[in-house]
C-alpha cells in the first residue's frame, strides 16, 4: 500500500522526486537547469511552498507570479501551455507513483489551478512589456 502525504518529510521527498523528472526532461528541463543555480535551496524553497499550500505552514515568502514572469522573459516570452502540461503531468505522475489519499488529489488540483494563474499572468506581463 502507498503512503498518505502527512508531513514535511513526505513533501520534501515528493519535491525531490518530481524535480529529478523535470530536470531530465528534453523539452522543459533546460528552463530549470539554466535558471536554478542552487538546487538545494530551490528544493527547500519548493518544500516550503507546498508545505504552506497543504498544511498552512508559513515559511515560504516568495512571489511565484513574479518569478515565472521573469523566467518567461528570460527565455524570450515563449513559454506555452505545452510546458505547463508537461509540468502538470510529471506532478500527477510523481504523486501517484509514491502516494495515495486525499492530499494527492488536493495537490493535483492546487497545481492545476496555479498553472492557470501563472499562465494568465505571463500573458498580461507580455502585453505590458509590449506597451512600453
Ligand atoms: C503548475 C505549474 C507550476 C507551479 C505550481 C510552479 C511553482 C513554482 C514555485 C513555487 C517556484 C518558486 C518561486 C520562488 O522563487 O519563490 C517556481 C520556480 C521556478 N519555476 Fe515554476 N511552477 C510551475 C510551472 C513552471 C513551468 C511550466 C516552468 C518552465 C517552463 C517553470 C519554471 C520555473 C523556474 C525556472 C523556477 C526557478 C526560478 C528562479 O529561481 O529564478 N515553472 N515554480
Amino acid at each position: 500500500m502507498k503512503k498518505q502525504i502527512e508531513n514535511r518529510d513526505d513533501i520534501s521527498f515528493l519535491v525531490h522526486q518530481f524535480y529529478a523528472k523535470i530536470r531530465a526532461d528534453k523539452e522543459i528541463g533546460f528552463y530549470f537547469n539554466e535558471m536554478i543555480q542552487d538546487w538545494n535551496a530551490h528544493l527547500e524553497k519548493l518544500t516550503d511552498f507546498w508545505e504552506m499550500n497543504l498544511f498552512g505552514v508559513k515559511k515560504y515568502n516568495g512571489n511565484p507570479i513574479a518569478v515565472h514572469n521573469k523566467v518567461d522573459e528570460h527565455f524570450g516570452d515563449k513559454i506555452t501551455a505545452n510546458e505547463f502540461g508537461i509540468w502538470l503531468n510529471y506532478w500527477a505522475q510523481t504523486l501517484d507513483e509514491h502516494f495515495e489519499g486525499e492530499n494527492v488529489e488536493t495537490l493535483k488540483r492546487r497545481a492545476r489551478k496555479m498553472s492557470t494563474f501563472l499562465y494568465m499572468s505571463m500573458f498580461e506581463h507580455r502585453k505590458k512589456e509590449n506597451e512600453i
